[in-house]
């Protein structure tokens, strides 16, 4: 029974419909959310969430037609393609899905009455393996199904391998949903060589699986732990392009219809005639991927997914050139696919012009440096000692002629050589490592640039115009397209951009076409023209293409407020400093402001803040900012400054601000002063003889300066804390060695009183705080016995008295103290070891530390 791709497709989706099952869009080849994944490679790829129990729908059996792209990360089949039968960069999965709904034994089943009863494929054909620890599996298929134990295979994990590192233990990747799973082969019968799996002979291509039949029951880790899923569940994949060649009783996927027709294609663009001819199928199968990878968003480019991308397309071009293509052939076969894609190719079909566009920029810029590449390429290899090509040569063919490592390795594999990849890489790295050092954006070609192109400027009213792009150069040269990655000059017929001119710097924003995004880093004037410098990141763009051009606004609206601040500043010196303030120069950026004028002397701080509060009084005014064109003369009568010297044009642009201020002005400003909200002069100097300079910030800026300040002046405050801690700190302690100090001195004067050792000593001008430390101390040095010190500081006496815990119990220190402070206006106490009490009479202390001997010679 012969079946169309179309109609295998159709049957398998409405088959599973018929089962309960939901069918669901394709989903994108870019991943969404899944930062481990290159491309989507399997149709259970939109649904790892649902296996992992993170995600519920509304269904929990599906089924689709997932479009896949292995070429590059785990399962990568680019190197394979055109030298088997059956590996593509792209391919449709047929599957089925249940997230804990049904499981192996419903897997199994569907499975077969689908291929027996729908397709109607002989049962004696079929074969099966199963994981060889899956004797479940292995029951369902023979006891269930009926299929001899002959012709289900157990296939165990590889040899030297880790645990379940098998054919028949799929994972997603190195993480993420996993499990064994049971393979479906197909017989193609004995004219062709080959063995079923498992057997010596298993890589002939006798025996084709077919179906994969998954049992996810584990999520991988990265540490490679496996974590049961919360249901066990089932992810199914049947490559369409298999299933069909057995439709359609052909063996290769390449002899099956889509091929045909596509190889048909290339054959007719390239003029090849040879229709065995392997380059066609290598166009035939990278003209799959191309497309559909640019239909989900991905551009050509110099990294990551965009450069996969790019190595595709160069490597069909490299083919249809080996077969003779003169010229761009390779995007004219986006038609055709479309067509021949059927239900899958209608988004194709609505992109179709921009996949084309994208694919002829790509070919015709390779396609300039192929044939010299090329020429180089084959006269290493015929002047190559022995069979490895240094990585230098491949870097060269890489770096100039923009031939991917592995375009090269191709090349040289056809004549059976290979390639140092490693050496590539190390030279790779140097090159990087050489393009850190450069620095990245040169604009030394663009001096030499000439070109008659003009410019409007429509940026007064906004920051976003709808235009045409009318030339573009890269490194000097005018250039009919641009691909990513390269940097370049973009003029367009009008634009929003403002051009650096008059003090204010250039813009910077984005210009979008359909198939491009160009950054723009710099807008500069050049002739007539307003030039966007900067890098197209995405995609190409060519001459003609229709252009949407966004400045920045935040990035502008900061400049305006600066630039409005200036004509202020300006105005408020010659008021404050004299009329003789003339503008030297001026600098307007986003982030602030810079005014030099000349002056003779340094400007004052008292001037520098009437100056700052004349042009903030300006700002709350709310003046609205007008501007006019009018002809020169009634300029000037109108006392609108101009510079001396600059040359105008006959109709100038005049900026007022209420009767502030009157100036010539062709730049971008607020719409009123109070716009500027705040205007914060930063600095003042000198640069030259009798010029001055200024620098001030407005807006949020000066709200960031003012918060800046205020933290450094915090910061301050702190530091002076913290240093007025550390030299109470200091005082303290030398005081404390003061005390030491005075102490020790003190011993000599100890006498001893009935055998007690009594010292008795007047201070003078001894901190009162240290008396305490003081008596410690000498009572340590005595060991035992009486202390009684009197002193004066600052006309106050301090009293204090100590008596060792041995001889507490004839003499308190609190008695003796006292006896002191009551001759010297005073009364104190304490505990019986330490005594203190103050006094006032300092003239009577003397006499009355006179009375503590005899008063101890009585106590002792
Ligand atoms: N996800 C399984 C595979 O890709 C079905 O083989």
């Amino acid at each position: 029974m012969y079946m169309s791709t179309d109609e295998v497709r159709n049957a398998y989706l409405k088959f599973f419909e018929s089962k309960g099952h939901q069918i669901v869009d394709s989903s994108s080849l870019v991943p969404h959310n899944d930062p481990t994944l290159l491309f989507t490679n399997a149709g259970m790829n939109q649904f790892k969430d649902c296996f992992l129990g993170l995600e519920k729908r509304a269904y929990t059996r599906a089924t689709t037609a997932q479009r896949c792209v292995r070429a590059g990360g785990k399962h990568n089949d680019l190197e394979n393609v055109g030298f088997t039968a059956r590996h593509h960069t792209f391919f449709e999965m047929l599957g089925n899905f249940s997230f804990g709904d049904y499981f192996k034994d419903d897997a199994i089943s569907y499975a077969w009455e689908f291929l027996t009863e729908i397709l109607k494929l002989p049962k004696e054909r079929l074969l099966v393996t199963v994981y060889q620890t899956d004797d479940e599996a292995f029951d369902i298929w023979n006891k269930k199904i009926g299929i001899p134990a002959e012709r289900i295979v157990r296939i165990g994990d590889k040899e030297g391998g880790k645990a379940y590192e098998s054919d028949n233990f799929w994972q997603m990747g190195d993480t993420g949903p996993c499990g064994p799973c049971t393979e479906i082969f197909y017989d193609h019968g004995d004219h062709i060589w080959g063995g079923p799996p498992g057997s010596a002979e298993e890589d002939g291509d006798r025996f084709i699986e077919i179906w994969n039949n998954v049992f996810m029951q584990f999520n991988r880790h990265a540490d490679g732990t496996m974590e049961p899923l919360p249901q066990p569940s089932v992810d199914t994949g049947m490559g369409i392009e298999r299933i069909s060649a057995i439709m359609q009783g052909v063996h290769s996927n390449y002899e099956i219809d889509v091929f045909q027709t596509l190889i048909k294609a290339a054959a007719e663009v390239t003029g090849c005639d040879d229709l065995s001819n392997q380059s066609l199928r290598v166009i035939a199968d990278h003209i799959r991927s191309c497309s559909f990878l640019i239909v989900d968003g991905v551009m050509p480019s110099n990294e990551g997914r965009g450069y996969v991308l790019r190595r595709i397309i160069r490597r069909a071009v490299r083919h249809g050139n080996k077969v003779g293509a003169q010229g761009a052939f390779f995007h004219k076969l986006v038609g055709v696919l479309a067509e021949v894609m059927g239900s899958a190719g209608q988004e194709l079909k609505r992109q179709q012009a921009v996949v084309e566009k994208v694919l002829r920029i790509e070919e015709e810029n390779f396609g300039r440096t192929l044939e010299r590449g090329m020429a180089i390429l084959n006269d290493a290899l015929d002047n190559l000692d022995g069979k490895v090509l240094d990585g230098e040569t491949v870097f060269k063919l890489y770096d100039t002629y923009g031939f991917p490592a592995d375009l090269t390795n191709d090349v040289a594999r056809e004549r059976d050589f290979s390639i140092d990849e490693v050496g590539f890489e190390k030279a790779m790295e140097e090159q990087r490592q050489r393009a850190r050092e450069a620095g990245q954006f040169g604009t030394d070609y663009n001096a030499a640039i000439k070109t008659e192109a003009q410019t409007e400027f429509c940026g007064y009213a906004g920051t976003e115009g709808e235009s045409a792009v009318v030339a573009m150069f890269v490194e000097g040269q005018e250039v009919d397209a641009l691909s990513a990655g390269d940097k370049a000059i973009l003029i367009l017929d009008q634009t929003p951009f403002y051009a650096e001119s008059g003090g204010q710097c250039g813009d910077a924003g984005v210009i979008n076409t359909e198939s491009g995004l160009f950054k723009v880093e710099d807008t500069q004037k050049l002739g007539n023209a307003i030039a966007h410098h900067g890098e197209l990141t995405e995609g190409v763009m060519a001459k003609g293409d229709k252009a949407n051009a966004l400045v920045n606004a935040a990035r502008r609206a900061a400049i305006t407020l600066n630039h409005s601040a200036t004509h202020l500043l300006h105005a408020a010196l010659r008021k404050v400093l004299g009329e003789h303030v003339t503008q030297k120069g001026s600098l307007v950026k986003a982030e602030n402001l810079r005014f030099d004028f000349s002056h003779l002397e340094g400007v004052t701080a008292a001037e520098l803040k009437e100056v700052e509060r004349m042009v903030n009084a300006e700002v709350r005014r709310n003046h609205s900012i007008e501007t006019n064109i009018m002809d020169i003369e009634s300029a000037k009568q109108k006392g609108a400054m101009a510079l001396f010297g600059e040359k105008y044009d006959e109709q100038v642009r005049v900026l007022s601000m209420g009767d502030f201020s009157t100036e010539l002005c062709g730049g971008v400003h607020a719409s009123s002063t109070g716009d500027i909200g705040l205007f914060k002069i930063t600095s003042e100097s000198g640069i030259a003889a009798g010029i001055r300079r200024i620098e001030a910030v407005t807006g949020e800026a000066a709200l960031d300066y003012l918060d800046g300040q205020a933290a450094k002046a915090e910061l301050k405050l702190d530091e002076a804390a913290v240093k007025a801690k550390a030299l109470e700190k200091e005082i303290a302690q030398l005081k404390d060695k003061l005390a030491a100090a005075a102490s020790a001195k003190l011993t000599d004067k100890v006498q001893e009183i009935n055998g007690v050792k009594v010292l008795v000593a007047k201070l003078d001008g001894a901190d009162n705080k240290a008396l305490r430390g003081m008596v410690d101390d000498l009572k340590n040095q005595m060991g035992s016995g009486v202390i009684m010190l009197g002193n004066v500081s600052e006309g106050k006496v301090g009293l204090i008295a100590g008596v060792t815990k041995d001889l507490i119990g004839k003499v308190k220190a609190g008695d003796l103290v006292n006896l002191v402070a009551q001759q010297v206006g005073g009364k104190g106490g304490g505990r019986p070891d330490m005594a203190q009490a103050g006094g006032t009479d300092a003239a009577a202390l003397p006499q009355a530390l006179d009375s503590v001997v005899p008063w101890l010679t009585e106590q002792l």
